[in-house]
């Protein structure tokens, strides 16, 4: 088998690049360890950029996202019992974030690629990158039983946190940066009304809690847990009782409770690798990096990546011009790190830390204080979460 772009993996990453390289005339398979039901079940994000959400319409899934995704010009962050007003509206000069599930991401564009006739495989076990040292690399794997050797020009690494891409880079070639944080997010779903028409942020001394949404009438909910913690010993009902505490009276009276159909619990961690190509190998999305879900970055980020990787590919393919994709590395990880820090200072303001001395705690209960009193921090907030430019 031969390609042009060989990818590995389907999540939004690698659904998305290899939707835009087949619209533009470049050949691209793509290889997915998981079934399709599995890709197609996996809860994750929920709020898109405004860059997302062009990028997606790009890619031709533009039409169900803008019927059904709701768009939100602001949020609230809850300290304790006050609520206060993000305006992301009005502090971003009229720019607004989309509520679409990746769910939904995944589902729009596995069906476009079907519709566009483009290639993927499913349930492909052993991939194995190799002489991406070279302009002719190659990906070995298994398909349906059969050793398959797939010949390309580039190799896309969109295989997540835990994929064969990075792990087939050598030792000495890659650096990276890891914090892992001393908590875990208890996620669940719904079929009940949100308990408001914005997002909460709550910052409270139980713990964190995040109130967001699907649809008018499915939502989404998380609470700071333990790291150690498992699903079993959460109870919807523990579930709805320690939601309720951690919101100011009138929001916990606005939350309507009901049996949930998804729970899990998600670690929290942030991570980058240095760089994000090696020859004819680019690390995109996950695979490159990942953050804590505070900020509502991880999607967004892979998004930006795939637009960096597209644009550097495209001039490559077609104008036979490389100094984009020469410059992927350094484009995509200037803009990683900047949602790698957002993210973090997010997390760190609006969590509590088990371990943290009482001076650290002080410094982030002042912090949490200034962003809510000061225009420039609010912002400054505001720019970070609608989306820093591409
Ligand atoms: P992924 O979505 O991880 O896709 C990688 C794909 O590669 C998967 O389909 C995987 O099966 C496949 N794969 C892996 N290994 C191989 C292999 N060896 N061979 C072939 N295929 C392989 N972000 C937010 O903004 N908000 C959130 O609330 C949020 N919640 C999250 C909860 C969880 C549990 C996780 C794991 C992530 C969450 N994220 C969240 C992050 C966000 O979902 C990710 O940033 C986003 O999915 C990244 O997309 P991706 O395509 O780069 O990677
Ligand atoms: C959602 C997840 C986030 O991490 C976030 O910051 C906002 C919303 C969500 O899943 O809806």
């Amino acid at each position: 088998m031969s390609t042009q772009v060989c990818i590995i993996g389907a999540g939004p990453s690698g659904l998305l690049l290899g939707q835009l390289l087949h619209d533009a005339g470049i050949d691209a398979i793509i290889l997915e360890r998981a079934t399709l039901e599995h890709v197609l079940e996996r809860v994750r994000a929920g709020v898109l950029e405004q860059g997302t959400v062009e990028l997606l319409e790009r890619a031709g899934v533009g039409e169900r996202m803008h019927a059904e995704g709701l768009v939100h010009e602001g949020f609230a962050i809850t300290r304790e019992d006050e609520v206060h007003h993000i305006d992301l509206s009005s502090l971003t000069e009229g720019k607004t974030v989309m509520v679409y599930g990746q769910t939904e991401v995944t589902h729009d564009l596995v069906e476009r690629r079907a519709q566009t006739g483009a290639l993927s495989h499913y349930q492909v076990e052993a991939v194995d990158p190799q002489d991406f040292d070279t302009d002719h690399p190659h990906v070995t794997c298994r398909i349906g039983g059969e050793n398959i050797r797939i010949n390309c020009r580039f190799i896309a690494g969109c295989d997540g946190f835990h994929g064969a891409s990075r792990r087939a880079v050598p030792e000495s070639a890659i650096r990276t940066f890891e914090k892992i944080y001393p908590f875990g997010w208890l996620g669940i779903l719904a079929d009940v009304p949100p308990a408001s028409d914005e997002l909460i942020y709550a910052s409270h001394s139980r713990g964190f809690a995040l109130c967001s949404m699907r649809s008018h009438s499915r939502s989404r909910y998380y609470i700071q847990c333990n790291a150690g913690d498992s699903i079993e010993a959460w109870s919807d009902d523990q579930f709805w009782d320690e939601l309720r505490r951690r919101l100011p009276a009138e929001m916990a009276e606005a939350v309507t409770t009901g049996p949930s159909f998804e729970k899990s619990i998600a670690p929290l961690r942030s991570f980058v690798a240095e760089p994000m190509r090696f020859g004819s190998l680019f690390l995109v999305g996950d695979a490159a990096h990942i953050v804590p879900p505070t900020g509502a970055k991880g999607l967004n980020l892979a998004a930006s990546d795939v637009h960096y990787l597209f644009e550097g590919l495209r001039a490559h393919f077609l104008e036979r011009e490389d100094t984009l994709l020469d410059a992927y590395s350094q484009r995509a990880l200037a803009r990683a790190w900047r949602a790698v820090r957002f993210s973090w200072w997010m997390t760190t303001m609006l969590h509590r830390f088990p371990d943290n001395a009482p001076f650290e705690n002080r410094i982030l209960e002042t912090e949490l204080a200034y962003t809510l009193e000061s225009q420039a921090a609010k912002t400054a907030l505001a720019e970070n979460y609608v989306g820093l430019p591409y």
